[in-house]
């Protein structure tokens, strides 16, 4: 069993990151500059925005978090989507998920300019992605596939299946899965809250990829000997005993199904890291586009 070190997987493209922006800066060109809204105190979206802004700054990007209170109407939401719009100093930017249920998510993420669309939510960019163009991937499909091109995990000819349909990791990660190339080629059963024979399902896969939300919810007697597991789930479960009085778990059961595994992602430590580093990157590939475009 081999684990895929998401966290090791993405120091080395934050490094890679880093030596590009050196290399802007040497050459008097302006540094990718991301910007973070955030609406609300949700304790986990503080922590990954929190993530994503501590990163910036490591690797030499320029970042701004703007920080807005609960009770933001979706009028003024928009109006600061708007504004980084029309910020040229901007190269892309994330409306950090979920929003208050006062506001109307899609709205919000229509309204934000698909070159600077670094979450890849932007039906434009959600459409090319579909369809083999060039755009910005989303972070998390974008981050496991990243991880299994770098293990060098084969998925030619292997049965994926992804389960959960969310917009931002089963639906598109079962569309990247299936796309001719490498990794890709692969052929992709999507399952969900209404699939009725799951078990049968993942038996029968060579790679089981899980966007569910449910702690520990794949068993051992779920998956067949030498499966691949991707794990997505990022849940917290509260215990007292934990001095953040939580402790992080994902879909998978870990213990139990690595014993079976010949690649395992761990939570944490897996794909959540890689989230961050291919947001770093769709950021880079902005600046990269926004310069090529002035020349
Ligand atoms: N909430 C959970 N994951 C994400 C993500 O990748 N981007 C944004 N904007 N919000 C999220």
């Amino acid at each position: 069993m081999e684990i895929l070190d998401g966290k090791k997987v993405s120091n080395q493209i934050k490094e890679e990151i880093t030596v590009e922006v050196a290399q802007m800066k040497e050459r008097g060109e302006k540094v990718p500059h991301l910007a973070a809204v955030l609406v609300g105190n949700d304790g986990a979206s503080l922590t990954y925005v929190g993530s994503k802004v501590r990163s910036c700054k490591k690797i030499g990007f320029d970042s701004t978090l703007i920080h807005l209170p609960e009770e933001t109407t979706e009028e003024e939401l928009l109006e600061q989507v708007h504004n980084l719009n029309n910020d040229p100093d901007i190269d892309g930017y994330i409306v950090q998920l979920p929003l208050p249920n006062h506001i109307d998510e899609e709205k919000v993420l229509m309204a934000v300019d698909p070159d600077k669309d670094v979450d890849g939510f932007h039906p434009t960019n959600f459409g090319k992605m579909a369809l083999d163009m060039e755009t910005f991937i989303s972070a998390t499909p974008f981050g496991i596939m990243e991880l299994l091109k770098r293990y060098k995990v084969e998925t030619e000819g292997k049965h994926t299946v992804v389960i959960g349909r969310s917009h931002i990791v089963g639906r598109p990660i079962s569309i990247l899965m299936s796309q001719k190339g490498n990794p890709g080629n692969s052929t992709v059963t999507l399952a969900h809250s209404r699939t009725k024979n799951l078990k049968e399902l993942t038996l029968q896969a060579d790679i089981v990829i899980s966007a569910l939300g449910v702690p520990k919810f794949l068993k051992e007697d779920m998956v067949k000997e030498g499966v691949t597991i991707i794990d997505v789930g990022i849940t917290r479960v509260p215990d007292d005993s934990k001095e953040k009085g939580y402790y992080i778990t994902g879909d998978v059961d870990y213990e139990a199904v690595s014993k079976k595994a010949s690649y395992i992602t761990p939570v944490p430590g897996g794909v959540g890291p890689m989230t961050i580093a291919m947001l770093l990157k769709n950021t880079l590939l902005a600046r990269e586009r926004h310069n090529t475009k002035k020349s």
